[in-house]
């Protein structure tokens, strides 16, 4: 039983194979948090309990349970204005203007499964994979009900959580924030990770101890973003990627979020992580219920490298969903850097019958095939196709596409307008913003207010016309802007503050609405590169693209900090062009086919123009993706180098879940002189064991490879890389 609730001790005790969970509700039904972290068989564990008698200097018996302090105390789920000055996760405003809130247990549901979260995306699994346990929660005060989610996944050491309120008061009432998670630490000291970047440098990885006082990473942008992901790891200030404590935190969310670890005077941590509650509000009818997204919680006591692996398992069985979540996706070429916005009908043929010789399965018609797009700087929304460009129509070219042998995938920006459009000049209150003040550009376009069900129904009419019309089996689905002047002409004004999470909630439906009429679509996400990489994407598609920055070695960083999180599977990744167009660095074929191979690989540049020996590249990396990509789309991935750390090389290994195989990837970065070996410890096979190294035929033990090591050649130059392919005999 991975939940049960011992009722003498009043003690809720969630376990997955190798972690607990556990929380207690006193006498005077509040809920404390008792422990996170490696497994423990007992639930007789109040004495965890962290209540200092009488803390002076902060307010003390509160509710009549005996003295102690509230701030002290580890607070299950955290409530703003009661004398726990630490971050609250839930705060309403009443008619009275009181913001103060309770959470005080009243019943509880334990059951088999797990149900939807209602317009959100959340992991689902069998009733053999998860149990779920419901706290439902009161405050008499104000009359809010809150449900507290529990569903648990005891072969990925996860636990998920989330929290729904419903307004069972007398009155309307302001939701001020409801955040998905709290977890009181009883400790201060771990580092805490996070994802940091930029256009085309995104997650890149920043490790810091954690300090006295909050840190956090957010977004205020309507979207996940750039600058820092809504994934957050703490650990020991000892572990490595194979020891030590690790706890891992994703938010099953794509807009505006917070993650916070606050570390108060008793040197204790509180996590906490949602919908970012700066400009958020959300107005409660009486009986209206407002649902928190998800938090994929998990404790590794294996290290950092663990945690991921958690993370990987759970995204890739619970999360992503559809037709091509098992399946091999097809090799695709993006004429996105092959031609930018110049191109036609014959010019995607050309490239097609190329990259049909060389192997290729699929094209992906980028940017520029819609109203009058020659540039960045018109037509969104405008979702007809230009047939200037694309001559005898799109059913044309899709069907000469299928009779070369590719299947066609097309690009969409869905939620953006721009202001030199037709679609603007007939609705120009179409987009967001607020009545009066300047409508702020961002790549001379303004975000469409998917917040708005007859804007909704209007743009997806669009695309389901265009996807209808002819033989189209991808989509990329872009977001190129944040939001800013966040107001509509629609909504009363208590309702504005809403817009930031329905524009949201409109995304979701629209994915949902897409996967519905067209079950067998293969859809990828993409934000400006990767600005919206997260665990919500996920839900709608199985791959989103990792970043615009193709250039093999700035995606060693980019992929590694990706890869604390999600799972390679879902890595959007291509061969591009050398000199490489971000960056100017010239890599050898080779080597950006190795990298690229790590994720869902495909190629993005002119194979007409390119040599023969280049157009003989393609071929031999198409034979090595096929047989290694089963390894890499449902192995553990172990992470071997560290980027971050060093810049002499990378590596990374994929192993079969049942140990037959790994593959061993290594990328040297800068070739040094008189350095003639270098030796790499490969990780996870079969202790007792014997590999054979397919390219040599060598037979090694597990013992060998993983404690002293596997030779890697010689390689001459920088930015070489190598694979080494190892079968269990
Ligand atoms: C974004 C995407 C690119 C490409 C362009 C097209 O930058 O990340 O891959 O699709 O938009 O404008």
């Amino acid at each position: 039983m991975p939940i049960v609730y011992d009722k003498q001790k009043r003690v809720f005790k969630l376990d997955t194979n190798k972690s607990s969970y556990a929380f207690h509700v006193t006498e005077s039904k509040n809920l404390l948090h008792l422990y996170y972290g490696g497994y423990i068989p007992e639930t007789d564990i109040t004495h965890m309990l962290r209540i200092p008698e009488d803390a002076p200097f902060v307010p003390s018996t509160h509710d009549g349970m005996g003295p102690h302090s509230f701030d002290c105390a580890a607070i299950e789920f955290s409530t703003s204005g009661v004398a726990d000055f630490r971050e609250p996760c839930f705060q309403v405003m009443d008619k009275y203007g009181m913001s103060a809130c309770e959470c005080y247990y009243k019943s509880h549901n334990i059951y088999k499964g797990k149900p939807k979260l209602k317009g959100l995306p959340a992991t689902y699994g069998t009733e053999d994979e998860v149990e779920t346990l419901e706290v439902y929660c009161a405050d008499p005060n104000n009359g809010m009900e809150i449900v507290l989610m529990y569903s648990v996944f005891p072969q990925c050491d996860v636990i998920t959580r989330s929290a729904r309120v419903c307004n069972k008061g007398k009155d309307p009432i302001e939701l001020r924030r409801l955040l998905s998670t709290c977890v009181d630490l009883d400790r201060m000291d771990y580092d805490m990770i996070t994802l940091h970047g930029t256009w085309a440098r995104e997650r890149h990885v920043e490790r810091l101890p954690l300090r006295f006082g909050k840190q956090s990473v957010d977004s205020n942008r309507g979207s996940t973003s750039h600058a820092l992901n809504n994934f957050i790891a703490l650990c020991d200030h000892t572990a490595t990627e194979d020891f030590g404590e690790a706890y891992g935190f994703s938010l099953v969310y794509s807009g505006s979020f917070l993650a916070m670890a606050e570390v108060n005077q008793y040197e204790k941590t509180r996590v906490v992580m949602g919908i970012n509650p700066y400009d958020f509000s959300w107005h409660l009818e009486i009986g209206e219920e407002f649902q928190a997204p998800e938090v994929i919680m998990t404790y590794s006591g294996e290290g950092i490298g663990q945690m991921s692996r958690n993370l990987h398992d759970i995204m890739r069985n619970n999360l992503i969903r559809g037709k091509w979540k098992d399946l091999r996706r097809p090799i695709l070429i993006n004429n996105w850097e092959a031609t930018y916005f110049n191109f036609d009908t014959e010019k995607l043929l050309d490239i097609a019958r190329e990259a049909k010789k060389a192997g290729i399965e699929m094209l992906v018609m980028d940017d520029g095939w819609f109203g009058h797009r020659n540039d960045d700087r018109s037509s969104l929304g405008d979702w007809f196709v230009n047939e200037d460009k694309i001559k005898g129509g799109l059913k044309y070219l899709v069907d000469e596409v299928n009779k070369i042998g590719l299947k066609f995938g097309i690009w969409f920006e869905p939620e953006m307008i721009s202001p030199d459009s037709e679609l603007y000049k007939e609705h120009p209150d179409w987009c967001i913003h607020i009545p009066g003040r300047p409508r702020t550009l961002v790549r001379s376009q303004l975000v469409i207010d998917f917040s708005r069900e007859d804007v909704r129904d209007y743009i997806y009419g669009r695309i389901k016309d265009i996807l209808s019309s002819a033989n189209i089996e991808y989509v990329k689905w872009d977001m190129n802007r944040q939001l800013s002047e966040v107001g509509n002409e629609v909504l009363p004004p208590e309702r504005q503050r809403e817009i930031w999470h329905r524009y949201v909630l409109g995304v979701y439906d629209m994915q949902e609405r897409l996967l519905t009429d067209f079950p067998d679509l293969l859809l990828e996400n993409c934000a400006g590169g990767g600005s919206r990489f997260d665990a919500g994407m996920l839900y709608y598609s199985p791959q989103i693209w990792t970043s615009d920055d193709t250039d093999a070695i700035e995606r060693l960083k980019i992929q590694y900090g990706t890869s604390l999180c999600y799972p390679c599977s879902c890595f959007g990744a291509h061969v591009s062009d050398s000199p490489n167009h971000c960056v100017g660095r010239i890599t050898p074929f080779e080597t950006r086919g190795h990298v690229a191979m790590s994720g869902t690989f495909g190629y993005e540049l002119d194979v007409t123009r390119i040599s023969d020996d280049d157009k003989w590249n393609i071929r031999k990396q198409i034979e090595e993706f096929n047989k290694y990509n089963p390894l890499v789309r449902t192995g553990d991935y172990y992470r071997i180098g560290d980027p971050f750390a060093n810049d002499r090389f990378d590596a990374w290994e994929f192993v079969a879940k049942d140990k037959s195989e790994a593959l061993l990837e290594y990328v040297q970065v800068l070739k040094e002189p008189s350095v003639f070996l270098h030796r790499v410890k490969l990780k996870g096979l079969m202790k007792g064991a014997y590999y054979r190294h397919e390219q040599t035929g060598k037979v090694y033990s597990a013992e060998l490879l993983m404690n002293s090591g596997f030779d890697i050649p010689s390689l001459w130059g920088d930015f070489r890389s190598y694979i080494a392919h190892f079968v269990k005999v």
